[in-house]
C-alpha cells in the first residue's frame, strides 16, 4: 500500500521508527515530516497527510503527536478520513474490522515502541469486516 506518515515534534522519534517498520513490511512510505524535534503545529502536519488520504492519492495515513489527540481531531475534519486513535492491539484491530479506519493516530508520550510496533503491524494487516459495519460508517456522511 501507499502510506503517508507525519508527526509533530512530540511524535518525531516514533515516526522515524514507524517509517522504517512500514517500509520493512513492504509498503511504499511517503514521509511528509517533521524532520527534527523543532516545534511545529500538529494541524499543519495533519493537513499534509489528510489531503492525500482525502484525495485518494494514497491508501492510508499514519499521524503521530505527543498524545495522538490533536492529530485525530484534526484528521477527522476531512470527509473521506476515518482517523482512529489507537493505544493497544485491540483498538488497532477494531479500528480496522469495524471502522475501516484509513488514518492511524498514536501518541508517542502515551505508548512505548513495542506497543506502537504491535499497533502498526495489526492495523496494516487487519481487513475491514464490511456487512453491517459498512452501513454504519456510511452514516458518517449524515453527521
Ligand atoms: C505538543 O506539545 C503536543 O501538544 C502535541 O504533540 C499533541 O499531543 C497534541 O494533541
Amino acid at each position: 500500500m501507499k502510506i503517508v506518515i507525519g508527526a509533530d515534534h512530540g511524535g518525531f522519534h516514533l515516526k522515524e521508527m514507524v517509517g522504517l517498520l512500514v517500509t520493512e513490511l513492504g509498503h511504499e512510505v511517503q514521509d511528509i515530516g517533521c524532520y527534527s524535534t523543532a516545534s511545529v503545529d500538529y494541524p499543519d502536519i495533519a493537513r499534509l497527510v489528510c489531503e492525500k488520504v482525502d484525495a485518494g492519492t494514497v491508501d492510508r495515513g499514519i499521524l503521530i503527536c505527543g498524545t495522538g489527540l490533536g492529530m485525530s481531531m484534526a484528521a477527522n475534519r476531512y470527509a473521506q478520513v476515518r482517523a482512529a486513535l489507537c493505544h493497544d492491539h485491540y483498538t488497532a484491530r477494531m479500528s480496522r474490522e469495524h471502522n475501516n479506519a484509513n488514518v492511524l493516530c498514536m501518541g508517542e508520550r502515551v505508548i512505548g515502541p513495542g506497543v506502537a510496533e504491535d499497533i502498526v503491524r495489526t492495523w496494516l494487516a487487519v481487513e475491514f469486516s464490511g456487512g453491517r459495519h459498512l452501513g454504519r460508517i456510511e452514516l458518517f456522511s449524515k453527521c
